[in-house]
């Protein structure tokens, strides 16, 4: 018996950049129909990849388990969209991952103008992208009765933001800071979302709450520790410079072995280590499921003591 067992899930961002890496969506895909679901719809962008997904999916567990839908979550049209594909193919939508979102480090003490230009982009996906799919979802959920779980993908840095240490005898930094204060505000608006909205939505009987993951090894993470760190430099959405591999691993103090060891895992200069997409997508799929039937408006911290200290 799967804690999924009959449900049909919605996952935003649910495509893995790097076929044979998973993302955090990609993960909890594959891990809700590990557990049962009768239907997962995989939403994203990246629409070649996720036919592919798709393909690959219903290949494993049967025609129909899966469905594409093109979302761009900056998109309420789109979102809107999502949740009627999701409708036509299965009826209703039980979970929602709303897991769609961008890092865009900024550097904020240079040119305001250039802070200032990855405010937008920002906002749309990690904000307002959330907000359509909550929107759009619950009412999906509210229109057929269906006592369903929204779960919002928020962060460490939705309950901690990052400084800077530096060695003061020697002048080292141990720890870079990198610019991440509008990923960071975006992120607690979401913790703070998921509590206004489960109250907003408990007499209807649906549960929302976030998954604030630490630093964890995907398909971008996963590129820039095995490539040339040149052939990422075209990447908008991510400034591989600001990545110490083994300063970021450093931060989560646990150094126990990951769930799988399919994975490359980071693991920091002074032990810790980064965590890999399925220690995020297991509690992810704990939570949507009815074990996880009198939580709601929480967040759970997923982060090898990241915040701990
Ligand atoms: N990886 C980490 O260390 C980490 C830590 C904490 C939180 N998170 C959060 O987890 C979520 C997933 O992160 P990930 O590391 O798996 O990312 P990823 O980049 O591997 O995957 C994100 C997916 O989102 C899609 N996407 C991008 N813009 C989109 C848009 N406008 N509409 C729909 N889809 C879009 C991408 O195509 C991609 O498939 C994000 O919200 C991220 O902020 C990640």
């Amino acid at each position: 018996m799967g804690k999924l067992d009959g449900k049909v899930v919605v996952v935003t961002g649910a495509v893995s950049a790097i076929p044979g890496f998973d993302s955090i969506g990609s993960a909890t895909v594959r891990e809700a129909l590990a557990e049962g679901a009768k239907g997962v719809v995989v939403s994203d962008i990246n629409d070649k990849l996720g036919e592919d997904f798709v393909k690959e999916l219903n290949d494993k567990y049967g025609k129909g388990h899966a469905v594409y839908a093109h979302t761009d979550v900056s998109q309420p049209k789109d979102v809107e969209k999502l949740f009627e594909i999701t409708e036509k193919a299965y009826g209703v939508v039980d979970a929602i991952l709303c897991n769609a979102g961008v890092v865009t480090a900024e550097n904020f003490d240079g040119d305001p103008e250039e802070v200032l230009k990855s405010r937008k982009f920002i906002q749309s996906i990690n904000e307002d992208g959330v907000f359509y799919t909550l929107l759009y979802g619950s009412r999906l959920m509210m229109k057929h009765g269906t006592k369903g779980s929204i779960l919002l993908v928020s962060s460490i840095h939705g309950v901690a933001g990052r400084h800077k240490v530096v060695n003061q005898e020697t002048g080292e930094k141990l720890i870079e800071r990198f610019d991440l204060l509008q990923y960071t505000m975006g992120k607690h608006g979401l913790v703070g979302l998921s509590k206004a909205a489960a109250l907003q939505l408990a007499e209807s009987g649906i549960r929302v709450n976030t998954i604030n993951p630490g630093y964890i090894m995907t398909p971008l993470f996963q590129a820039a520790v095995c490539v040339d760190k040149n052939d990422l430099a075209a990447e908008d959405s991510l400034a591989t410079d600001a990545f110490d591999f083994e300063q970021l691993a450093t931060l989560h103090p646990l150094s126990n072995d990951p769930i799988t060891d399919k994975e490359i895992v980071c693991r920091g200069k002074f032990g810790g280590r980064m965590g890999v997409p399925d220690e995020i997508a297991k509690p992810a799929v704990f939570l949507m499921s009815d074990e996880a039937s009198f939580i709601t408006g929480q967040k759970l911290v997923i982060d090898g003591g990241y915040t701990a200290g």
